[in-house]
This record gives structure tokens, C-alpha cells and sequence, in this order.
């Protein structure tokens, strides 16, 4: 008889399953959101990118297809609610479904950190409506076909910053805060409907952006305090992302895991 292991049962394999489920990645252009459109695309799951720099996302959406996954790439400024109507048509178009809405645009790279005097108002009021109006649109687009199906998973990227206090981006840190509070109460709107709305806080990243925008030994200072204190890659965020987003999270809904290396034990 072979000392094999057994094979694993039908459900546990739909647990963590990602085959087949079309999945919106929003800032799927470059950075972190780059690494989810690819790593969700080899898990299985026919992936949209959709970014405000269409040519990142066409870009991403082209390697993975070169690489035999699924994929298409668009322009959608998330602040404007009819591009964001168009994303969500694209992927019903293409793929006939949404499963699942990462909403990982944001402002970010883009933001010197500077004294919080310093920040114009008119730059405080765009990571307000990028951030938080834009997650809301989204959401707004993607949720009636996930209500007629009664199924959907939304996972809003925040910031480990909101739980650390971090300063030197006040506006970002505030708006990151605002998606903690979005998630509990939209995750109380659409729980009837079957729908899941959950976050995931990443503590300083090496993105691409994110290194390309940081001066000296910045990223390097955020390691301190961390209990696995390394560097942290995009990578290290994909299985939160990804668990929130098959069927072995449905239970769990409203809330914001932390994924720092241990920094902030939220
Ligand atoms: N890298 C980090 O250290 C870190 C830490 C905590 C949280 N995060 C969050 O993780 C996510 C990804 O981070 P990143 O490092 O890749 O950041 P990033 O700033 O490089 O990426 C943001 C992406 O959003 C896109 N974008 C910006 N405005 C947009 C708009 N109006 N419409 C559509 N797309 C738009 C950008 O083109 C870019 O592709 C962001 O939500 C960020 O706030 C990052």
C-alpha cells in the first residue's frame, strides 16, 4: 500500500479556491497591486487591473497572459464614478461575474511626508477623495451583481500607520483610518446580502513606488520593532488578501488584519 497522504476532500479544496473567480484589483497598474493582479491570476482567478495609469495595467495584464493566465487591463480613475461603472462592466462583459473587489488604490508614493502644516488643503481634500471616495465608488459599482448573487468578497487595503500613529502623512494616515471605519459599517450593510467586507493593514511595504519615493534609509528604519524584523515585500501580503477573498473567510466580516510582521499587534 502507498504511505501517500490521502487525498484532500472536495471541501476543503473549494476553501481556499480561487479558480475561476473574477477578481477586480484596483491600482493593478504597479506596486503592490501589481504583485496581487499576478499572484491571484496564477492561483486561477481571471484577474481585472484596472488603474489610473491604463498603460501599467494593460502592461500587467499582458504578462500575465503571456505567462497563460487570465487577465485584461484598464484605465479607471476611481474618483470618477462612470470609469468605475465602465470597470465594473468590463469584467461582467469579459468574464460574466465579480467575485471579488481588492480596493487597493490610493494615494500614496505620490505624498511628500512632510510637517502636517505643510500640507495644502487642496492636497488633503485629493487623498480624501481618492482614498475614501473612490473605495466607495467601487464598492457602489461592483455591489448589485454581488447582491443578485447574493455572494461577494471586498477587501479594502488600509495601513499599519492607523494602528503605529505614524506621522509625516497625515492625510494618508487619516484616510487609511476612514477605511477601517468603511469596512465595519459597509460589512454591516451588505452581510445580509451575503457579501463579506473585510481590510488588510500592510506595515511599511517595498513596493516599487514605495522604495522609488523614500529617501535614504527610511523603509530600513520601519524594520525596528517588528517581531520578525526583515524587510517587508509585497508577497508577504497576497495569502491575507487571497483568504479574504475565498469562501474560508465567509464567516468573518468587518474586520482589519494587520500584516506588519508583528509590529502593531492589532
Ligand atoms: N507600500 C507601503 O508601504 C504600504 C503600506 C501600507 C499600505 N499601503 C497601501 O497598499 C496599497 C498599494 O500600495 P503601493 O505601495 O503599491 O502604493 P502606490 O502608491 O504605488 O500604488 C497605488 C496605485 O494606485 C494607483 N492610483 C492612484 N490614484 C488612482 C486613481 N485615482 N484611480 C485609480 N488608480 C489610482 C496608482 O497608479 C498606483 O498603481 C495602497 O492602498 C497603499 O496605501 C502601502
Amino acid at each position: 500500500m502507498s504511505g501517500g497522504p490521502k487525498d484532500i476532500s472536495d471541501v476543503a479544496k473549494r476553501r481556499f479556491d480561487l479558480r475561476g473567480k473574477v477578481v477586480i484589483i484596483t491600482g493593478g497598474g504597479k506596486g503592490i497591486g501589481k504583485i496581487y493582479a499576478r499572484e491571484f491570476a496564477r492561483a486561477g482567478a481571471r484577474v481585472v487591473a484596472a488603474d489610473i495609469d491604463g498603460e501599467g495595467a494593460e502592461q500587467v495584464a499582458a504578462e500575465i497572459v503571456a505567462e497563460g493566465y487570465e487577465a485584461v487591463g484598464l484605465r479607471a480613475d476611481i474618483t470618477d464614478a462612470a470609469a468605475v461603472e465602465a470597470m465594473a462592466k468590463l469584467a461582467l462583459d469579459r468574464f460574466g461575474a465579480i467575485d471579488v473587489l481588492v480596493n487597493n488604490a490610493s494615494l500614496m508614493s505620490v505624498l511628500p511626508r512632510r510637517d502636517w502644516m505643510e500640507i495644502p488643503v487642496e492636497e488633503w481634500d485629493r487623498v480624501m477623495t481618492v482614498n475614501l471616495r473612490g473605495m466607495f465608488l467601487c464598492c457602489h459599482a461592483v455591489a448589485p451583481t454581488m447582491k443578485a448573487r447574493k455572494y461577494g468578497k471586498i477587501v479594502n487595503i488600509s495601513s499599519s500607520r492607523v494602528w503605529e500613529g505614524t506621522p509625516l502623512r497625515l492625510h494618508y494616515t487619516t484616510s487609511k483610518a476612514g477605511v477601517v471605519g468603511f469596512t465595519r459599517a459597509l460589512a454591516r450593510e451588505l452581510g445580509p446580502h451575503g457579501i463579506t467586507v473585510n481590510s488588510v493593514s500592510p506595515g511599511a511595504t517595498m513596493s516599487e513606488t514605495q522604495v522609488a519615493s523614500s529617501s535614504g534609509n527610511y523603509l530600513a528604519t520601519r524594520v525596528e520593532g517588528r517581531a520578525i524584523e526583515r524587510a517587508q515585500i509585497p508577497e508577504d501580503l497576497v495569502g491575507a488578501v487571497m483568504f479574504l477573498s475565498t469562501p474560508a473567510s465567509d464567516f468573518m466580516t468587518g474586520q482589519t488584519m494587520n500584516v506588519d510582521g508583528g509590529k502593531a499587534m492589532h
